[in-house]
């Protein structure tokens, strides 16, 4: 069967912390949406297999951090390594920053970063859709161009606004 999920492109992507005792990591994912304005919700599509799933399963917490066109290396890099292998934070040369009211931290080098906290979770096939209540979020003037993945990995820088 055709799943078309190619026309589902492009998306814009994002990164997502984690963290379970000293252990915090990163992933990339394209497969996140807004939810909800009251309260706000955010959700993230997890596959089942990655570490961040198992760091967020267990402690229902992450953080949304946006990342620009200069990134685009790091976020695909991020996107193809796992936590259980490297420390993603130091290996990529990315800043973690202390959270306001969660546990995973903001990176540094995104200019917005969004703490969430579990409020269900839906048992998507070989994901999991995580849905969080953005708790606190912070920004700074956008300077540089977001990142879209048009399909088949292949990212793109495009202007906001
Ligand atoms: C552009 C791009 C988009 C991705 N989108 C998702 C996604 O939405 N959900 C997901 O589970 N993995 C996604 N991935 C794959 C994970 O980022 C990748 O498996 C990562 O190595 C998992 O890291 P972890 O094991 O440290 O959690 C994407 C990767 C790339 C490069």
């Amino acid at each position: 069967m055709e799943y078309h999920f190619q026309l589902l492109y492009p998306r814009q992507v994002i990164l997502a912390t984690s963290r379970s005792g000293e252990k915090s990591n990163i992933i990339t994912l394209g497969w996140h949406c807004p939810l909800s304005f009251k309260p706000p919700l955010v959700g993230i599509s997890v596959g089942k297999t990655r570490f961040s799933h198992s760091l967020i399963q267990k402690e229902r917490e992450f953080v949304v951090s946006i990342p620009t066109e200069s990134m685009l290396e790091k976020v695909l890099l991020i996107g193809s390594k796992s936590g259980r292998d490297v420390d993603k934070f130091p290996e990529f040369g990315l800043t973690p920053l202390q959270a306001t009211a969660v546990k995973p931290p903001l990176i540094k080098e995104c200019p917005i970063n969004i703490e969430c906290r579990v409020v269900a979770e839906l048992d998507a096939g070989d994901h999991t859709l995580f849905s969080g209540e953005v708790v606190a979020s912070h920004a700074f003037p956008l300077k540089e161009n977001l990142l879209f993945d048009m399909g088949g990995r292949k990212l793109f820088g495009v202007k906001k606004g």
